[in-house]
This record gives structure tokens, sequence and C-alpha cells, in this order.
């Protein structure tokens, strides 16, 4: 079973203007650090092999007091971080301009996967974040429960999650692609299987999609799926997941009215295919130990009937 996008995060690859735009901060930062230390250690080591003290040698000339010297010393440190300083603050002018009045998207951190409503088209869906290509959206950062990170390297800055204090920032992609994002502020057992994907698309694409996850979940056809349905109802599943058209309201698990649109399933942790939807339901803890879904100790027909029935939430 193994993760649709990986481990590894694309940190050397920004694909936006903001996160170029901090890409590039860093490589200017680097330069100036790696100057500084050659300089440094250069001077050392000269100083080191040319002074060598040698038996019956006079102290070198001291120069204590040398307005010069100070004045020197001061000034090349001052220039260095008043030019660190504007170069960063062109930098946030790119990468974090003041957010817009209305976000284009709210994302909530969960422990441990997130939750993504658009609040003006009204989808809300969990883990994969679909974007246009080549228009920066205005993001604003919830968290339900403790502090999390959200990060996608490639397109964004890194920003807090904080409970009861929104945050905000932009996020943008030069390209068509599926961008891998994770949470980066340790927030308890599965802090590290808390990722989600960005998937920037053509406008047209991005509407498609749009106009299918508004669609409320269809009633099943097949024999095995309505009973899915059925039980899906009549169990404790609903206190947490909503499917809307079936039961709505319930905020407290990913949104499932749309679930087998998705790529992943347990935040990443899996690909979202019929034979892992199986296991994870048999038992979410073997997959994802710590997990908030508990282990329901279903017998072999009533996962078959559940696979069956979310199979149809396409
Ligand atoms: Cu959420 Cu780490």
């Amino acid at each position: 079973m193994s993760p649709v996008f990986g481990t590894v995060l694309q940190v050397f690859h920004p694909n936006s203007p903001q996160a170029r735009a901090i890409f590039d901060l860093g490589v200017e930062a680097s330069v100036v650090f790696a100057a500084i230390f050659a300089i440094v250690a250069g001077i050392i080591v000269y100083a080191l092999m040319r002074f060598r003290w040698c038996e019956g040698e006079a102290d070198p000339h001291q120069f204590a007091g040398s307005r010069a010297a100070e004045i020197t010393w001061t000034a090349i440190p001052c220039v260095i971080v008043v030019a660190l300083f504007a170069l960063t603050a062109r930098t946030m002018n790119v990468s974090d301009p003041a957010p817009a009045p209305e976000p284009d998207l709210i994302v909530i951190g969960h422990q441990w996967w997130w939750e993504v409503r658009y609040p003006k088209s009204g989808v809300v869906t969990a883990n994969e974040i679909h974007i246009p290509v080549g228009r920066a959206l205005s993001v604003r950062l919830e968290s339900t429960d403790v502090l999390h990170e959200f990060w996608v390297p490639q397109l964004a800055r890194k920003m807090s999650a904080v409970p009861g204090h929104p945050n905000h920032i932009w996020i943008e992609a030069d390209k068509p692609g599926t961008y891998l994002g994770v949470c980066s502020e340790f927030c308890g057992t599965e802090h590290a299987w808390m990722h989600f994907i960005v998937i920037a698309e053509s406008q047209p694409d991005l509407e498609a999609w749009q106009r299918a996850q508004l669609r409320p979940a269809a009633r099943p056809a097949g024999a095995d799926a309505r009973r899915g349905l059925a039980f899906f109802e009549q169990t404790s599943c609903v206190t947490c997941h909503s499917i809307k058209g079936i039961d709505d309201g319930a905020r407290v698990a990913p949104d499932l009215t749309h679930f087998a649109s998705r790529l992943q399933l347990g935040a990443g942790i899996a690909e979202n295919t019929p034979g892992n939807l199986r296991r994870w339901l048999a038992d979410p803890q073997q997959i994802k130990p710590g997990a908030k879904m508990p282990d329901f100790n279903l017998t072999d027909g009533q996962l078959t009937q559940l696979v069956d029935y979310f199979e149809t939430l396409k």
C-alpha cells in the first residue's frame, strides 16, 4: 500500500511567483552568507599561518581605539543587514501580500486531515485542493483542535493553522500538475500523515470538477451498495461524516459526498482504491494507528456493502 505522491517534498522546484520569491531569497541569502563565511574563514586561516607565534618575537602592533577600524566593522554588518532586510521586504511583497477581503478557499486543520471549503461555490472536500492555473487564491487557514502548519513548498509560503485565530496566505501554480503538501508542525500521533495534494488545472477543468462536487450524492443502484447506504445511515458513521443529500452537517471527519473522486485516503496514507478502502474500513487503526476513526469490527458482508456504496460516491 504505497502513498500516491510519495513523501518527498519538492522544496527546490518552486512553481508559483510566491514560492519562487521565497526560493530566490533563500539563494540570495545563501550567497551572502557563503561570502561572509569565506572571507572570515580566509582571514583566520591567513592570520594563523602568516602570524604564527615564534620564539623571541615581539607582540604585534596594537591599534585599540582606532576610529577608522571601529567605523569600518560597524558599517559593514549594517550594510549587510540592511541589504538582507531590503531583499526580505521585496520577497514578502510577492509571497505574502494582504489577504483578499473574502477568501477563495478555507482550509481547516484537523487531527489528522485537512477540511477544504470553497465559500464562494459551496464545494466541500478533504485533503485535495483544486486550483486554477495562473491565478492566485486567497486562503484562510483555521484549525479545530491543535496547531497545524499548512505547507505546499512548490506553491506557497508555510503558514500555521491556529485554533481561534485565522491566518491567510496566497496559493498559486504556474503550471498544471499535482503538488504535495504536508502538515509541518508536530500535531500528535499521525502528524506525519496529514498529507494533502493540490491539483492545478485549467479553468474549464476546474469548473467541471466544481460542478461534479456540487451535485448531491447519487442514490446507488446495486443491491450491495444500497445495503451499504442503509448500513451507513444506521450506524454512527453519520455522526462524524457528511454525505450531501443523505445526511448533512457532521464536520468531525471528512465529507464523503464525492469520496470516490479523490485520489488518496487517510490523508495521503494510501491510494484510494476499493482494496485499500476495504482494508481501511476493516481496521483504520491497522493502517493509521491513532487515527480518530475507530475499528467497527465490520463483518465481511458489511465491508463489501460499504465499499460498494462508497465507490458510487464519484
Ligand atoms: Cu497537523 Cu502536524
